[in-house]
């Protein structure tokens, strides 16, 4: 799965000089992980230089510009020439998978090198210490790291998690710890508890606690403090996008960028999809979309509501699947136990 065996003409022989990564290797731990289904993580990524969106969509892989907007919380609208001030983090999605007990991002971003890159300005000044150069060469099956190639292909494995924390289903967020930052401030900031920080990250405490370093931080569905709270959805486990987490007050494209999902908490927290429409993606492309069947037989489309005895039941999203099917199913309020009839 490690990718790049074969890199294209390989013009340049370049030699890396290696430097005391004394800290990085602490500030750039694995996250441990032993889910055996894929997830979307979330990872800060602080840019020593000013920069723009479409960089940074670039540099990570990221699929879709859409999906950086939504886990910034940006307006459709948002262009890629958008600045990013450095030192600003930027939260960036990626799909993560469990090896070995550790979470990495699956198979992405692939960064190229580079005349005169070598190993340590990748992982610590590129990628911002967010990897370390050994798992870089670790990742790419590199054995002399002294010695990468222009146009070589490189796999960023970036820490991430799809573990459930406390039964919890939950977004994990490599948070880069601020200067001043406290375990405490971490928690109150992200709804999750000291506790939970240090037993996800190897027992970390205020301080041992470093600026720079990545927290594997757990961002619960409901938590009514966070920024991060992501909204409960119906996606079915056998989804290839299942669990599907949107974080408070953000959207995502799914369903191969036919479904747009957006989590609103003034909504109970529950996740709102309907059909992404023409733009996102050539829309002949997209799987067949299910119809639901509301109580009175009409036949209803993602998104669409129809009137209960209790309230608006909706057509919800539940996952698709790659032959060529986006599944819903009718979400119903839940009634109270005693309707006012008659
Ligand atoms: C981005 O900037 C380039 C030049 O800097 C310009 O040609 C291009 O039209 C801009 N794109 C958008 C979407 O604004
Ligand atoms: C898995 O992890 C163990 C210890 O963490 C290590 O000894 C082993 O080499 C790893 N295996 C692979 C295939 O990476
Ligand atoms: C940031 O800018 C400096 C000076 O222009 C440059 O040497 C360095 O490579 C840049 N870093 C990144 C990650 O682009
Ligand atoms: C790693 O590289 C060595 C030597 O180049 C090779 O023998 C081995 O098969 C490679 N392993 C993988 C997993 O690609
Ligand atoms: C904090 O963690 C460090 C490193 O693990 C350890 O040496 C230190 O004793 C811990 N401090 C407290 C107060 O637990
Ligand atoms: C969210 O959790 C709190 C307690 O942690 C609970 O009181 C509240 O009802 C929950 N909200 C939803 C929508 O489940
Ligand atoms: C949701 O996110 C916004 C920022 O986008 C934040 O101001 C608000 O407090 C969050 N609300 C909850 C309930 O987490
Ligand atoms: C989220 O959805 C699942 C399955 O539909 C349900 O069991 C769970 O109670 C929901 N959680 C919240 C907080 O609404
Ligand atoms: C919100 O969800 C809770 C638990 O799922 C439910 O009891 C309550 O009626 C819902 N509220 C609305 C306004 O739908
Ligand atoms: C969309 O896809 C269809 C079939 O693959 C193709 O005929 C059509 O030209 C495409 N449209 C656009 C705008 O790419
Ligand atoms: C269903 O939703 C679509 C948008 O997704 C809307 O255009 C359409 O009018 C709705 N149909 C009904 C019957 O509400
Ligand atoms: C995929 O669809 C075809 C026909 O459309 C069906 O025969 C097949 O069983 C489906 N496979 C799965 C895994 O659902």
């Amino acid at each position: 799965m490690a990718a790049s065996g074969l890199a294209p003409p390989l013009l340049l022989a370049l030699v890396l000089f290696c430097v005391l990564p004394t800290r990085s290797s602490s500030q750039a731990a694995p996250f441990k992980c032993s889910s055996t289904a894929t997830c979307t993580a979330l990872v800060d990524y602080i840019s020593p230089n000013r920069t723009t969106l479409a960089h940074i969509q670039t540099l990570f892989t990221v699929r879709s510009f859409r999906s950086l907007l939504g886990a910034n919380n940006l307006p459709p609208s948002t262009s890629p020439n958008t600045t990013v001030e450095a030192q600003r983090p930027t939260k960036v999605p990626f799909p993560c998978v469990c090896r070995n007990g550790t979470g990495v991002s699956n198979g992405k971003p692939l960064y190229k090198v580079v005349k005169d890159d070598g190993l340590y300005h990748i992982a610590v000044e590129v990628f911002s210490g967010l990897v370390t150069y050994q798992q870089i060469a670790a990742a790419n099956n590199i054995t002399n790291v002294n010695l990468i190639l222009v146009g070589q292909e490189l796999w960023i494995p970036l820490p991430c998690s799809c573990d459930d924390v406390d039964g919890a289903k939950v977004v994990h967020y490599g948070h880069v710890v601020q200067s001043g930052g406290t375990l405490e401030a971490i928690a109150q900031d992200y709804g999750t508890t000291v506790p939970a920080l240090t037993r996800l990250n190897n027992g970390v405490n205020d301080s041992s606690l470093l600026a720079g370093q990545v927290l594997d931080v757990p961002v619960k569905a409901n938590n009514s403090f966070l920024v991060l709270a992501a909204c409960n959805s119906s996606v079915r486990s056998d989804s290839q996008d299942y669990p599907l987490l949107v974080a408070n007050n953000t959207y995502i494209f799914t369903a191969m960028g036919c479904v747009k999902c957006k989590c609103d908490p003034s909504n109970n927290w529950t996740l709102q999809c309907e059909p992404s429409g023409a733009k996102p993606t050539n829309w002949s492309t997209c799987p067949a979309m299910q119809y639901c069947q509301g109580a009175d037989g009409s036949l209803l489309s993602l998104g669409n509501t129809t009137a209960t005895s209790c309230g608006a039941a909706t057509c919800a999203y539940a996952g698709f699947n790659r032959n060529q099917t986006i599944f819903t199913t009718l979400a119903t309020p839940t009634c109270p136990a005693n309707t006012p009839g008659n």
